[in-house]
């Protein structure tokens, strides 16, 4: 493969797998690579080595979020300013005051106050497929949890959560044609979760309950509230953030385990290992392909000059693979120690939900284990057509459901 081969927008290049091939040579041969992009769009730098990714991810100043947003595609101007209304497209130090508002809802203590709620859902739906024998793990299993996780924090009612996965999926799949058939239709599913985070919020606002919701429609940071609006916003992106991640991260680390039976058979024998499983499966997988930022000023990465507004695109599966920070980085390896990988980014925009997803991850782990221990692929999988989503939409797999175990 030659760098002139490279193309890493075009979604059918992805269809297949993350192209570590294409990253491995970047790495290589050209670290701070031009990529050219169809249509109106420029073309960005794309960056893939670790030690680039974590410098311009903690720069905010000269690599903005909030410019051109941290979005790969240029919006047209009246999305644009929409779209800034979102904390990921923030810089400080507007970003850093409406991320201390919204982090009371993610302390420590809050996310461990969800863990029996977390491991009673995932009991409720591992019983309940386990018995069958068979099933698809991703819409079966790992797109469940994290759907009612977000619905149980932000105080969605249950009945309501597949609204959500609807939502999110016709938001975040515009490459995928099986989601989401127009741009239209992307900004419809927009409008439908802002309509219903400003019904939800008017309800809590009357009746608190214990949730996210009325948190964040009655807490105040040096005496400033969240307008209406940035609660709509932070709502819309919990709804994407914390599902398609998550629901990712756990078809894909399940995949890799089952590719790799004998670091499954490693936690079968020492379930004690599961957190750190849940570090490589979040380095090996990485969901989230990439992140833009938009320079501020000219400057250098790496001794390549940057234009000021040239867009610059970080790699996290990249980073993750880079052999000047990883021992093997193509071997999967449940008990990798150090595991410094940065799967949730780095930075003032490390990812909110990192604590709330590591828990549901452990969790959901946990308890296949012991559900599910000769787990196998049944079929063929079907990948996210998706340059910005690591996605699995499809996966057949099958196990000895356990009565059959328990008489056998
Ligand atoms: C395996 C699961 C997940 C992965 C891989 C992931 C990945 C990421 C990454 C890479 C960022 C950094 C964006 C940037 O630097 O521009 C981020 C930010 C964010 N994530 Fe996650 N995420 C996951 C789960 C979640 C969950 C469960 C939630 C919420 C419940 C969540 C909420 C957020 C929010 C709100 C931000 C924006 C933070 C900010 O702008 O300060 N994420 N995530």
């Amino acid at each position: 493969m030659e760098l002139s081969d490279i193309d890493l927008v075009n979604p059918d290049r992805w269809v297949k797998g993350v192209p570590h091939e294409e990253l491995r040579l970047l790495r290589q041969k050209a670290p701070v690579f031009w990529q050219d992009m169809p249509g109106s769009d420029a073309g960005f730098w794309a960056v893939t080595k670790y030690e680039d990714v974590v410098a311009i991810s903690k720069d905010p100043t000269t690599f903005s979020s909030y410019r051109g947003t941290a979005l790969l595609r240029d919006l047209p101007k009246d999305d644009l300013e929409q779209t800034r209304t979102i904390m990921l497209n923030m810089d400080p130090p507007q970003h850093s005051k409406y991320r201390k508002l919204v982090s009371q809802g993610f302390t420590p203590r809050m996310t461990a106050a969800l863990e029996p709620r977390i491991r009673k859902a995932t009991a409720e739906i591992l019983d309940e497929v386990a018995q069958r024998g068979s099933c698809d793990f991703v819409r079966d299993i790992s797109a469940e949890l994290p759907l009612i996780v977000i619905a149980e924090l932000i105080g969605i009612p249950v009945e309501d959560r597949h609204k959500v996965f609807d939502w999110s999926n016709r938001l975040i799949g515009y490459d995928d044609p099986e989601f989401q058939t127009s741009e239209e239709d992307g900004k419809m599913a927009a409008m439908e979760i802002w309509l219903y985070a400003n019904q939800l919020a008017e309800l809590r606002k009357k009746d608190p309950k214990d949730d996210l919701v009325s948190l964040l429609m009655t807490s105040e940071v040096d005496g400033e509230k969240l307008t209406e609006m940035e609660f709509d916003s932070f709502f819309l992106l919990l709804a994407v953030a914390g599902n398609e991640t998550t629901r990712n991260l756990i078809s894909g680390g399940m995949l890799a385990l089952i590719e790799n039976p004998s670091e499954w058979q490693k936690l079968l024998a020492n379930p004690s290992l599961v957190p750190s499983a849940v570090e490589e499966m979040l380095r090996w997988v990485s969901p989230v392909s990439q992140f833009r930022r938009t320079a501020t000023r000219d400057t250098q990465i790496r001794g390549q000059q940057i234009k000021e507004n040239d867009k610059v695109v970080v790699y996290y599966q990249s980073a993750n693979r880079d052999e000047d920070v990883f021992k093997d980085p193509y071997t999967f390896d449940v008990t990798r120690s150090p595991n410094n990988h940065i799967a949730f980014g780095i930075g003032e925009h490390f990812c909110l939900g990192a604590n709330l997803a590591r828990l549901e991850i452990r969790v959901m782990f946990e308890e296949l284990l012991k559900r599910m221990p000769d787990i196998q692929l049944a079929g063929p999988v079907r990948r996210l057509r998706s340059n910005f989503i690591n996605g699995i939409k499809e996966m057949p797999v099958k196990f000895t459901p356990p009565r059959v175990r328990a008489v056998g």
